[in-house]
């Protein structure tokens, strides 16, 4: 079982990992270092966990698998490919990967449809945004909102569901944009512990299913631990921690939170 797990960590079935951070160093404008150079392979079917305590570095690390942060140095290669050389290539990865955040960033005015709806907009050309979605779309995001259980809530505005509820939307709206990478930032933060149970089981069975990575942060160990098929702890912007759950020994808790 620990075998199998260890054996998703090295690379997808291509042999080639999805994307692959070779020395990804981040320093903020304002001088922050935020990564230390560090190498890091994100392959298929796997769901990766970021532990780390606050200010670690764990989102400016998820940021950086689909360059939403720049690396201040270092290569980050999708499929092999190394990204940053054409605006054109890190615009189609960045279509590609889907984000679920903390807050899920729906607009609460608008209907549960139409919030999974804006999942498709990086599909279209500015022009064809002005025309009103098509009918097979239409049926993708309602098949989207039947996936995270929440088919019967299409019409009902995202403010008048509660925080879980949300969160299954903002998942919706990530499938509704047909990703090969899922990352999360810290997206059970603000729920209960059954919500949070559901919403990450669903994360966890979007990667085995779809087989596509999913790169989530966490402070909850118990969660990491329940959810994960691979740990990477960050401490003060350097990886100090890389393996399966099951190595999350007291040995390793104190690398990644001291003590
Ligand atoms: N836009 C920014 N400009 C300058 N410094 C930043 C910026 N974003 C993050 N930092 C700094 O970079 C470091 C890493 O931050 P990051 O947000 O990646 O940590 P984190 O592990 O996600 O923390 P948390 O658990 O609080 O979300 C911190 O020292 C933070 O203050
Ligand atoms: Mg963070």
């Amino acid at each position: 079982m620990q075998q199998a797990a260890e054996k998703t960590l090295a690379a997808s079935d291509t042999g080639v990992p999805i994307v692959s951070l070779s020395e990804v160093g981040v320093v903020y404008p304002n001088g922050t270092v935020a990564l230390s150079p560090l190498s890091l392979d994100i392959a298929d079917d796997c769901v990766t966990v970021l532990l780390g305590p606050s200010g670690a570095g764990k989102s400016s690390l998820l940021r950086s698998l689909n360059l939403l942060v720049r690396p201040s140095s270092g290569t980050v290669r999708v499929r092999g490919e190394d990204i940053a050389q054409s605006a054109g290539t890190v615009r189609a990865h960045r279509r590609e990967t889907a984000m679920v955040f903390q807050h899920h960033q729906l607009i609460g005015r608008q209907t549960a449809l139409q919030n999974v709806l804006t999942g498709r907009l990086g599909k279209h050309s500015f022009w064809r945004t002005v025309f009103p979605f098509s009918e097979p779309e239409r049926r993708l995001a309602l098949a989207c909102l039947q996936r995270v259980d929440l088919f019967e809530k299409a019409l009902t505005r995202c403010d008048n569901l509660s925080g879980g509820q949300q969160q299954r939307v903002g998942i919706a709206r990530a499938l509704a944009q047909e990703p090969r990478m899922i990352l999360a930032d810290e997206p059970v933060a603000s729920l209960d512990p059954a919500s949070s149970e559901r919403v990450l089981t669903l994360l966890r069975s979007i990667c085995k299913e779809d087989r596509i990575p999913v790169v989530i942060s966490l402070h909850q160990l118990e969660y990491a631990r329940e959810f994960a098929d691979r740990i990477v702890g960050l401490s003060a912007g350097k990886v100090v921690f890389d393996a399966a759950p099951a190595k999350l020994d007291h040995n390793a808790l104190a690398a990644i939170y001291g003590g």
